[in-house]
Order: structure tokens, then sequence, then C-alpha cells
């Protein structure tokens, strides 16, 4: 049997939010059609958008909306939202998500300037999260974990383990490592996964990698080989936190998905149909798309994409 990877699309959020607003809101048409194609190409498992201050990210200010469409839709496709607090995990719990992401940075200043919140704050907001809501499964994203774009790259492992410590305390059961500002390299996404899960182990992994550095797809292979199988990234590449100054696009959907299937790994996704959405989304949204595959002429590799 093929070994089976998760690929977890986080464009509808992470690409979203970074498309710049005096450029174009996005039509709530537009994000729900590229949701559809995504879908239809085999992804099992979306962020389709967040519950946070819209004055902080307006391009997601049609969240609500949004969600209707989808659990409506969609009951049978893992479907979350980014939230950063009490607030936003309510109104995800009451329009009937089951599982949501808890955002918080692992660099102090990063956090500060993201959510507004000190790590103490963020914690408390998690603990007070998990008591109101037992039953929403909380996936804790947690944002620089390899480095930050005002701290630097860290060099040790010690101050992940002891982050995470008291996150594994207050019931933690699932942690996705966000490369927010694309710094990791291999030999350190091996060194901070293998020093975790010998300190925490019934602890559940992700990797979300950014592509800054041209790095996003050899860190993920990296985890992959360490026997992470969750994996996130975006359709075409898009992406970036607002907040993290340099944080250029995601590790894109179709480029990992091509790559995983070439290798014989199960991912569930077609080739062809996540390159398809890739570009589709591309010509009705403006953005900075990093994938390389979107940016190669169909009919030079032999694709015919209007099949
Ligand atoms: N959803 C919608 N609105 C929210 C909200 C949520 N989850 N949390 C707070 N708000 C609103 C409040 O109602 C308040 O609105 P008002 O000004 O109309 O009264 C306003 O946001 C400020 O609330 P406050 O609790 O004082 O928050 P803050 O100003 O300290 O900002 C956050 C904190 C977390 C709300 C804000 O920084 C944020 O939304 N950040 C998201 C960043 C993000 O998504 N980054 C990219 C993903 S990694
Ligand atoms: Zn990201």
């Amino acid at each position: 049997m093929r070994e089976k990877i998760e690929i977890f699309e986080v464009g509808p959020r992470d690409g979203f939010q970074s498309v710049k607003v005096d450029c174009i809101l996005i039509p709530t048409e537009e994000k729900l059609k590229v949701i559809d194609n995504i879908i239809a190409a085999g992804i099992k498992h979306i962020e389709f958008s967040s519950f946070v201050s819209p004055k902080a990210i307006p391009q997601l200010a049609d969240s609500v909306e949004v969600t209707k469409y989808v659990l409506e839709k969609y009951p049978n496709i893992d479907l979350f939202a980014l939230v950063p607090n009490l607030k936003g995990a309510r109104t995800a719990y009451e329009l009937g998500l089951d599982k949501v992401c808890y955002v918080v940075s692992l660099s102090a200043s990063h956090n500060k300037a993201n959510i507004n919140r000190t790590h103490e704050q963020s914690l408390e907001a998690y603990k007070e999260i998990r008591e109101n809501y037992p039953d929403l499964e909380i996936i804790v994203d947690l944002a620089t974990s390899f480095g930050c774009p005002f701290e630097g790259k860290y060099n040790d492992t010690q101050k992940i383990i002891s982050f995470l410590g008291d996150y594994v305390k207050a019931g933690m059961k699932v942690c996705c490592l966000c490369d927010t500002i694309g710094i990791a390299d291999p030999m350190q996404v091996k060194n901070v996964i293998s020093s975790i899960k010998e300190n925490y182990p019934n602890l559940e992994l992700m990797v979300h990698f950014h592509d800054t550095r041209g790095l996003g797809m050899i860190n993920t292979l990296t985890a992959i080989n360490l026997g992470i199988t969750k994996v996130q990234s975006t359709l075409g590449g898009l992406g970036g936190c607002p907040f993290a100054p340099g944080a250029s696009g995601n590790l894109s959907t179709e480029d990992l998905v091509w790559m995983l299937n070439e290798m014989g790994y199960d991912t569930g996704v077609s080739f062809f149909k996540i390159l398809k959405a890739a570009k589709e989304q591309a010509a009705m949204i403006p953005g900075q798309y990093s994938g390389h595959q979107i940016n190669i002429n169909a009919n030079l590799i032999g694709l015919n994409l209007d099949k």
C-alpha cells in the first residue's frame, strides 16, 4: 500500500489574507469558486478563512458567509478556520465548525505584532477556549516556529520545547509548526521535530513552510521523512503574514502534489486538476504567486488545461 500524505490546503486563509486590499477586495463568489475547484481536485482538508478582527484582516471579513457556504455544501470535507481568541472560537463553534486553528507565535514580539497579546495572554485565551468549548478540536498553529522577522533565527530547540510544555499541560494534542518567514533549513527542521518527538511523544505534529528562500519543499520533505504525514500548503504559493515583514509565498500545493505523486505517495489529489485550479485562481485574483509550475506554460509540459 502506498503511504498516505494528507495535504491541508490553507490558501483561502493564508493566501487570501495577503492580497492587498487597495489592489482588490476579493469578491466572496471568487473565493467560493476557488474552494470548489480545490475540493474538486481531491483536497480533503481546507482552512477556508479566519475569525479575526476585520480591521486587522479586511480581506477575510466575509468569513461567516464563506463558512455557511462550505458547511452546507461539503459536509464530508475537513473544514477549519483560524482564530486568535475566544471571540473567534465562539463564532466558529456557533456556526457549526468542529475544528479551528488557534494561532500563537513562538516569538513574543511577533505575537504582539500579529495578535496584540503577550505569551501569557495567549496561553490564557487557549485555556479559556478549551474550557468553554471542550468538544472543539484545536490545532495550535505555532507561528515563527523556526525564526522571527524581529528576533532572527533560533539556534537551538530549547525555546520551542519550553514553550510547548505549557500547551501540552493545557491539553494540546496537535501542533502545526509554521515557518512564517521561510527561514528554516532542513537540518533545523530535523533537530526541531526530533527534539519535540523526544520530549512530547504523544503530540501530533503538522508542518507549514513558506518558500521565501526556496526551501519550502525540501523542508516539507524533511518533515515527511521524519514521519510527519499532514502538511500544509497554498494554491499557487500565494501567501504571507501581513504582520511579518518579508514573509513571501507559501509552498505551493500543486508543486507539492506533483512531487509527492511522482514519488509514489498517495495524496488523493489530481495534479492536473489542482494546477488548473491554481491557474484559474491566478487569473481571477491578482497576487504574488510563488509556485513554480503555475508559471510554466502548460503547453510546454504537455498539459492541455482546456481538456
Ligand atoms: N473576530 C472578529 N472581531 C474581533 C475578534 C474576532 N475574533 N476579536 C476581536 N475583534 C474585534 C473586537 O470586537 C473589537 O472591535 P471594535 O473595535 O469594533 O470594538 C476589535 O476587534 C478589537 O478587539 P480587541 O479584543 O481589543 O483586540 P485587539 O485590538 O487587541 O486585537 C486581535 C487583537 C487578535 C483581535 C487582532 O490583532 C487580530 O484580529 N489579529 C489577527 C491577525 C491575523 O489574522 N494574522 C494573520 C494570521 S497568522
Ligand atoms: Zn503561512
